[in-house]
């Protein structure tokens, strides 16, 4: 018999819907809520609300595209956290619904361990290589900075992680600073392509073994920024392709020297990236020149499956369903909630 699983995921502001059967997608979608770049960030009340109007036709859709119903779903993960607890509570509310009205059994899934797992989700029409067990994972969303030892499909173990700001968070937080729209991660991509990342130098932090810290790079881009603009007004307009390269390269090296320290300290050389800032083409591109240089085996997800998303809710729930790992209908979301 197939397994069908219904990823729900609501962490942030994304509301997505997936379909996975025996690990193999049917349909992924997903909303992005618009209404938060206004702000320049994302307003949790707002965002609630969005999930409310969005969870139900967005399930209908995941369905649909599918080409199954309700009926033939199996079991329904959803994200229990972390993230926002009002968008944690309206998945993890529909999901509860749903799995009273269809009488079949709940998953809870940490979204970290999904951005994870993200690798092993797989495409009909297309074969992919999937990192075997151990491999190195660095997740860099723009909640959490994390280093982990994936040994199993659940079984993870973080070995570094920031102690301040998340590596996405350092993108969006100095996109902001430069008058760039929100998430200025991606905004800062696509302007780095055109700059010269050797024309600034920002400092990188010292941190110990395998931890990272980006408020410190946070705080001297600024303080460097409000400088340049108390001589020149216009600065950061007539330099901003050449600023968004150099800190992304900075970004990308304080990254990039913690997975070169990780592989030497555990010995381990098949590395993966994952979440959102994976997407990142400056990232991609260094790591994999320190592959190929290295000898390591790099992989890396496809975009769609780099940021949130709810196939990766979806495929994690295969692998606890087929270890019979279910939820009862007492769990509540939670808004810290660690790998
Ligand atoms: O994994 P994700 O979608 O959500 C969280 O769980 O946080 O990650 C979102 C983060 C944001 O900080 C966004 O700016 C960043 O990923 N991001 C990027 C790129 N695309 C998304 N950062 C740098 N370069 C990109 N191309
Ligand atoms: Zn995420």
């Amino acid at each position: 018999m197939p397994i069908t699983i219904l990823g729900i995921e609501s962490s942030c502001d994304d509301t997505a819907a997936a379909i996975i059967r025996d690990g193999i997608i049917l349909s992924n979608l997903i909303t992005n809520q618009d209404i938060h770049r206004a702000y320049g960030g994302v307003v949790p009340e707002l965002a609630s609300r969005a999930h409310q109007a969005n969870i139900v036709p967005v399930i209908d859709q995941a369905l649909e595209r599918a080409g199954i119903g309700l009926e033939d779903v199996d079991a329904i993960a959803f994200t229990k956290g972390p993230g926002l607890l009002g968008s944690l509570l309206v998945g993890v509310s529909f999901a509860k619904g749903l799995s009273v009205a269809r009488n079949i059994p709940l998953i809870e899934v940490n979204h970290l361990q999904a951005h994870v797992l993200a690798h092993f989700i797989r495409e009909k029409e297309r074969e992919k290589a999937m990192p075997e067990f151990p491999f190195l994972c660095l997740l860099v969303s723009g909640g959490h900075t994390q280093m982990i030892i994936v040994r199993d499909h659940l079984d993870m173990e973080v070995i570094g992680m920031t102690t301040d700001d998340a590596a996405g968070e350092a993108f969006d937080k100095c996109a902001k600073v430069m008058g760039l729209p929100y998430p200025g991660g991606p905004v800062i991509d696509r302007m780095a392509v055109r700059g010269d990342k050797n024309r600034f130098r920002f400092s990188k932090p010292s941190m110990p073994g395998l931890d990272f810290s980006f408020s410190g790079l946070k705080t001297s881009f600024l303080y460097f920024l409000r400088e340049k603009i108390r001589e020149n007004p216009d600065f950061v307009s007539e330099n901003s392709d050449d600023l968004a390269a150099s800190l992304q390269h900075t970004i990308v090296s304080i990254l990039t020297d913690k997975v070169v320290e990780a592989v030497a300290s555990t010995g381990i050389t098949r590395v993966a990236l994952a979440g959102g800032v994976s997407a990142n083409s400056g990232l991609r591109g260094r790591l994999q020149e320190e592959a190929s240089a290295r000898g390591w085996q790099l992989f890396i997800p496809d975009f769609v499956y780099t940021t949130d998303n709810a196939a990766m809710i979806a495929i994690t729930g295969y692998y606890k369903y087929i270890r019979s790992d279910f939820t009862g209908l007492d769990v509540v979301p939670a808004a810290r909630y660690g790998l």
